[in-house]
């Protein structure tokens, strides 16, 4: 739905350091929305005046409801945050277009860095076949009882380390941790869970590694086997994945992040180098209506 209208906040919770999970009740969202779609979400005070883009994580058609999973960064998450149960927020959606299900493949893996986790877990949840997931946090991990629902396989990795006081390293929420000379204390940087499907259980087990890194070093020790990758997350990242796919000729899809305005394709603040075919030139693109998910040959890294 593209135009504005106002939904009720269902839930609104802190998740993890700075990082917040809101439900809203949005009928019409729920039943139109696919992964990888994003909302205009709206903010109160009337000096912000632009929405906020923030991708849908979770739709739940039963309940009519929509979960979207912000950082606070500025001022409009910063609003957001304070929003409380039963409030009303302005929204537009769902706008873009989501991820690309081919139903002929059968191994999938998902790789989320920081916020980008957000858009995958619906992806996850919608696709069908062996599905790996590989998540890199900053310090503090989240939405991974929710992955370990509908993954196969998750691995984890928790970049920045916090300094304690003895001298030894620890994740933000102490979680997973190893001593000074960088052995591993109880549990290691990297966690792997693995999902037992059959009985719906789910098993936290320590993953054999000492791997210490971000996602691009969980894939080069493990070399996951892939028909096509979703991903998800800072640039960098996104660019690191996908010089490893090329080298691998793994297709992939990536959901792609640029400033906004509109939101909808009228402003062109969103735009960026896309080559949409083989024989034309490289060319301007929205992200925000031509994307945000572009497949690997098709961006420009710059
Ligand atoms: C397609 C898409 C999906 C996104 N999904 C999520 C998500 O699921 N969860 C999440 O936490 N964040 C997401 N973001 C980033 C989110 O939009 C920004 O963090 C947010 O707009 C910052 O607003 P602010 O007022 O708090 O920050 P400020 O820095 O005060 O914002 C100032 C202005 O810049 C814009 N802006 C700032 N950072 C970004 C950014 N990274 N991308 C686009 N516009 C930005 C704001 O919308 C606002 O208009 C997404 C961005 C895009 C483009
Ligand atoms: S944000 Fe206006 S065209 Fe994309």
């Amino acid at each position: 739905m593209k135009e504005k209208h106002t939904v009720e906040i269902i839930k609104n919770k802190k998740i993890a350091k700075n990082t917040f999970k809101m439900i809203i009740l949005a009928p019409l969202v729920a039943s139109e929305a696919k992964a990888g779609q994003f909302l205009n979400v709206f903010c109160k005070r009337g000096d912000l005046l632009l929405p906020r883009p923030i991708s849908i994580c979770e739709i739940d058609i039963k309940l009519n409801t929509v979960t979207l999973v912000y950082a606070v960064v500025g001022k409009g998450t910063a609003e957001f945050a304070k929003m409380l149960s039963g409030e009303q927020i302005d929204i537009m959606g769902p706008l873009g277009n989501g991820f690309y299900i081919d139903e002929t493949n059968n191994n999938h893996l998902i790789i989320g860095g920081g916020i980008g986790v957000a858009p995958l877990l619906e992806l996850v949840k919608n696709l069908k076949g062996n599905k790996t997931v590989y998540l890199g946090f900053n310090t503090e991990p989240y939405l991974i009882d929710e992955f370990n629902r509908y993954a196969d396989e998750i691995r984890i990795t928790v970049e920045n380390k916090i300094e304690t006081g003895d001298g030894s390293l620890e994740t933000g929420d102490g979680s997973l941790s190893e001593s000074k000379d960088g052995t591993e204390k109880e549990s290691l940087g990297t966690v792997f869970f693995g999902s037992d499907n059959n009985s719906g259980m789910s098993q936290k087990v320590p993953s054999p590694m000492t791997l210490k890194g971000n996602v691009m070093d969980l894939i080069k020790e493990n070399t996951p086997k892939a028909d096509m990758i979703y991903a998800c997350g800072p640039k960098p990242m996104l660019e690191a994945i996908n010089g490893w796919a090329e080298e691998k000729e793994i297709e992939a899809q990536f959901s792609m992040e640029e400033r906004m305005a509109c939101g909808i394709g009228a402003c062109l603040v969103c735009t960026c180098k896309i080559k949409k075919d083989e024989d034309r030139e490289w060319q301007n693109y929205r992200v925000c209506k031509d994307g945000p998910v572009f497949y690997r040959d098709e961006v420009m890294w710059e």
